[in-house]
């Protein structure tokens, strides 16, 4: 790619295995039900790969000419093309890499505005935008508007056109809601956004490996990932897909294993969102978790998941005193279910269900403290929420049925 240094154009020799294929894994004890924090189980292939590849080739690449830190680079260099390709952008190198969302999230805030910018979001956001908008505008260098939501999980793209201003300099918009599931109408704010010479940028952490996310279709300027929930890696890697040309500035400097001499960071992608040494574990992860996607099927995996959170709703719906929070329609949504017993708070009905039936879900605010307020369950100490993954069985989701069930009638 035009700009970098020819490091990669060595890396050509490997004998790094790809990962094995199937919709296998060693299955945990008990019901886990909490994929939307993190997906758990991760599929048996990426176990393997990332085990055999940190034994043979925990090395740290771009940083050496010999022949295993060039074979790690090309995982590395791998990672970033399926990646680029998996979220339809055109130039790998603008793939770089972080700890994960929060972190790719603080890099594009800080990156992008400057003192005295208007910057809009939303009341969908998780805590990893709004904590980050929240200080610089305490510290007065940023104005923030929030758009609402409809209360069933929805922005209205015509809301943030109205909220344009002549200094709007970033629009930040969370995909996928980590407490409805609702997916958000990206690519009309994206496109609102492109008319209007602003830089849209988009949290896919509960969307991509959920959802297609297709940065050219949604008008994505900057997206941020983070590598442990549907994309199938482990955690502390995430990453940034920054549009080729969009205005970002690096965050933090150091060490690049290239232009050693240079005192300033270099401005060339991937350098200049990445110093220092690179979760490549982390990276095998991801380059494994991408492989067993491809092979699964981005679509067959949703509708198997959306299938049982179907199941779940309408077994929950059905139950007296349980109170679900989503839209009927799953054609606009991930696989995850926030729901209340009335007479209980989320927390007991999180805490029973763990003790009393082995089934683990995530209870409370989830990080996205001002969509509980639009929903009126701020006070009530949030919900419990049911998130399903790839290796949930209707099995699960029955046995989830019956101990709410249970859990509700102890009320009555
Ligand atoms: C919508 C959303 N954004 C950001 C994050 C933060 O992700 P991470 O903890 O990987 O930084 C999460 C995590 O739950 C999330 O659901």
């Amino acid at each position: 790619m035009a700009g970098v240094p020819p490091r990669d154009d060595n890396a050509h020799r490997s004998d790094i295995q790809e990962p094995c294929n199937g919709r296998v894994t060693d299955m945990p004890d008990g019901i886990y039900l909490d994929n939307a924090a993190t997906t758990f189980p991760k599929p048996k292939s990426v176990y393997d790969f990332m085990n055999d590849f940190y034994r043979k080739h925990g090395i740290n690449p771009g940083r050496s000419g010999y022949d295993a830190a060039l074979e790690t680079e090309e995982v590395v260099s791998g990672t970033r093309r399926k990646l680029t390709e998996f979220f339809n952008g055109t130039d790998h190198d603008h793939l770089t890499f972080s700890y994960n969302a929060s972190d790719s999230l603080n890099q594009i805030i800080t990156g992008v505005v400057r003192r005295g910018d208007h910057v809009i979001t939303s009341t969908v956001e998780h805590n990893s935008v709004l904590r980050p908008l929240f200080h610089l505008e305490q510290d007065g260098v940023i104005e923030v508007t929030r758009v609402p939501n409809d209360g069933a999980g929805y922005v209205d793209p015509d809301d943030f056109k109205k909220a344009f201003r002549k200094n709007t300099r970033l629009v930040i918009l969370n995909h996928a809601s980590n407490v409805f599931g609702t997916v958000q109408p990206v690519g009309e704010v994206g496109a609102l956004c492109r008319q209007a010479g602003i830089t849209f940028s988009v949290d896919v952490s509960q969307s991509a490996g959920a959802v297609p996310v297709d940065v050219q279709a949604m008008n994505i300027d900057l997206l941020a990932f983070t590598g442990h929930k549907s994309l199938m890696g482990p955690t502390g890697i995430g990453g940034i897909y920054t549009w080729p040309g969009t205005e970002i500035r690096s965050s933090r400097q150091g060490g690049t294993g290239v232009r050693s001499a240079q005192r300033t960071h270099l401005e060339e992608f991937p350098f200049r969102l990445e110093c220092g040494t690179l979760n490549v574990m982390g990276v095998a992860g991801l380059f494994a978790g991408q492989k067993w996607i491809a092979e699964e099927g981005l679509e067959n995996i949703h509708h198997r998941e959306m299938d049982l959170w179907v199941r779940l709703r309408d077994g929950l719906r059905a139950i007296e005193g349980v109170i679900t929070y989503c839209d009927d329609d799953p054609a606009r949504h991930t696989a995850v279910l926030s729901t209340n017993v009335e007479g209980w708070e989320a927390g007991d009905v999180g805490t029973l269900l763990d003790v009393d039936y082995n089934i683990q879900t995530r209870t409370g605010l989830q990080c996205a403290p001002l969509v509980h307020e639009t929903i009126g369950t701020a006070e009530g100490k949030g919900t419990v929420r049911f998130s399903i993954g790839a290796f949930n069985t209707p099995d699960h989701i029955e046995q989830a049925i019956a101990a709410m069930t249970e859990i509700a009638a102890m009320r009555r």
